[in-house]
């Protein structure tokens, strides 16, 4: 009797370290606003994690980026239309200006030391917009039509400083040059 309740005990103590650790996952995110994502992918690095609706009538997709961070760092997104990784990638970077409020723009990345200035992508992004809440950055967007398909290769980033309100380099080690992947918006 004393045994099999203890059985009890452990099994359900494993299932609730399980529940526990499935909760961690992106699906199980809710938006501040009443923002609702059907799909969602946990990055398997910098804390990060992409959520989209496909709009196949328009070839759009509604995303949302998020990643952990404190209030003096800056996150950014990207999609990299010509090859993998950072060089070439067209990005979306948010962070808090100066005066508090959240600053998010597109920006793109020609080089290995760009501006990080706001600059027009080479495919169209709209209905930017970005949120900062339990040390975690999010951007929204709208990007495309997709012109190219619907499997692209991203990149993800997050930076520590922010100086003149102009994101500074990230570390250029460990997960922060690891952080890019395929992903097909419409299969997921
Ligand atoms: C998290 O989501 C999974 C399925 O996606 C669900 O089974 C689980 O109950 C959710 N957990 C919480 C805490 O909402
Ligand atoms: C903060 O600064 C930005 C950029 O200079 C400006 O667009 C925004 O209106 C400012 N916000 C507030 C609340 O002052
Ligand atoms: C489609 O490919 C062209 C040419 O490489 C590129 O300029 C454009 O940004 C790509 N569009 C998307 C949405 O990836
Ligand atoms: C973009 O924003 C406009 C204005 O808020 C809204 O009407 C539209 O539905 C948004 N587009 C998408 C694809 O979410």
């Amino acid at each position: 009797m004393a045994i099999t309740s203890r059985l009890i005990l452990l099994f359900l103590i494993h299932i609730s370290l399980f529940l526990n650790s499935s909760a961690q996952t992106c699906s199980n995110h809710t938006f501040s606003t009443n923002r609702v994502f059907s799909s969602c992918s946990d990055l398997p690095y910098l804390q990060a994690h992409i959520h989209w609706n496909y709009i196949p009538s328009t070839r759009r997709v509604q995303i949302a980026y998020r990643a952990t961070q404190t209030s003096t760092g800056w996150i950014a997104w990207a999609i990299n239309p010509t090859g993998t990784g950072m060089v070439g990638s067209q990005a979306i970077v948010a962070f808090l200006n100066s005066n508090g409020s959240t600053t998010v723009y597109p920006t793109p990345i020609s080089s290995y030391n760009p501006s990080m200035q706001p600059g027009a992508l080479s495919f169209k992004v709209s209905n930017i917009s970005a949120e900062y809440s339990d040390n975690e950055m999010t951007i929204f967007a709208v990007v495309g039509p997709l012109n190219n398909g619907t499997t692209i290769d991203h990149v993800w980033q997050t930076g520590n400083s922010v100086s003149n309100n102009i994101p500074q380099m990230h570390a250029t080690s460990g997960p922060n040059v690891q952080s890019m992947g395929r992903l097909d918006f419409l299969s997921g």
